[in-house]
């Protein structure tokens, strides 16, 4: 005798569809996005596709990157990390967890960091994107690149273009940012190399040079 329905537990794990349970992993993996790296600056309630149906092809969507607006062909599985690296030639942004979990691939929308790996490039919509590529101006290193360049605060490199936008981001929106502020503002930001004391040192000398 089949004994379906007899075991309650099977009964309430059979309720849960798939769709809630994938749902439910998805929000659980955010949650602890959240905790450990840049915050996804991206409200999902404002969905720029919001009731629109895409895909699987490649379509053709506009992008505001460091001030110049382009066109570009992606499919709706391909990141944000992707979009800049393999169709805006913007290889400054690193991919190296490729799962939000280090934020190497930190990049802003409109002016926000975020995890550009695990950011769907149809979801941007008309925010624009600051890369590493964007920080400099006329020609000149922003006073954290500088300070990064003073203080040795790079060895292998592929932390530093994500550990400088989320040092550049805290300078630039606390003029007087001490320690902690500085370790609370990398808390995302992991490096393998164990730069992060010269990471410290060479964001408050960019601080205290800006004021
Ligand atoms: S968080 Fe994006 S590469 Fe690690
Ligand atoms: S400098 Fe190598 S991971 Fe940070």
């Amino acid at each position: 005798m089949e004994k379906k329905d007899q075991d309650p537990e099977s009964k309430s794990a059979k309720n849960i569809s798939r769709r809630g349970f994938i749902r439910g992993a998805g929000l659980s993996t955010a949650g602890s996005v959240l905790l450990s790296s840049n915050v996804l600056a991206f409200d999902y309630r404002e969905h720029p596709a919001k009731g629109k149906e895409f895909g699987p092809g490649a379509m053709t969507i506009k992008m505001k990157v460091n001030g110049i607006t382009k066109s570009i062909s992606v499919e709706p599985r391909t990141t944000l990390a992707a979009a800049l690296r393999d169709h805006l030639g913007l290889t400054g942004t690193k991919v190296v967890c490729d799962r939000g979990a280090c934020s190497a691939c930190t990049v802003y929308l409109d002016g926000k960091p975020v995890n550009s790996c695990i950011m769907s490039a149809l979801d941007v919509g008309d925010k624009e994107v600051t890369t590493i590529e964007g920080i400099a101006k006329n020609g000149e290193l922003h006073p954290v690149q500088e300070a990064f360049i003073e203080h040795d605060a790079s060895q292998c490199g592929y932390c530093t273009p994500g550990m400088v936008m989320s040092c550049v981001h805290l300078v630039e929106n606390n003029p007087n940012p001490n320690l902690e502020d500085v370790k609370d503002a990398t808390r995302g930001n992991l490096c393998r190399c164990g730069t992060y004391p010269h990471v410290f040192k060479a964001t408050l000398e960019a601080a205290k040079k800006m004021i």
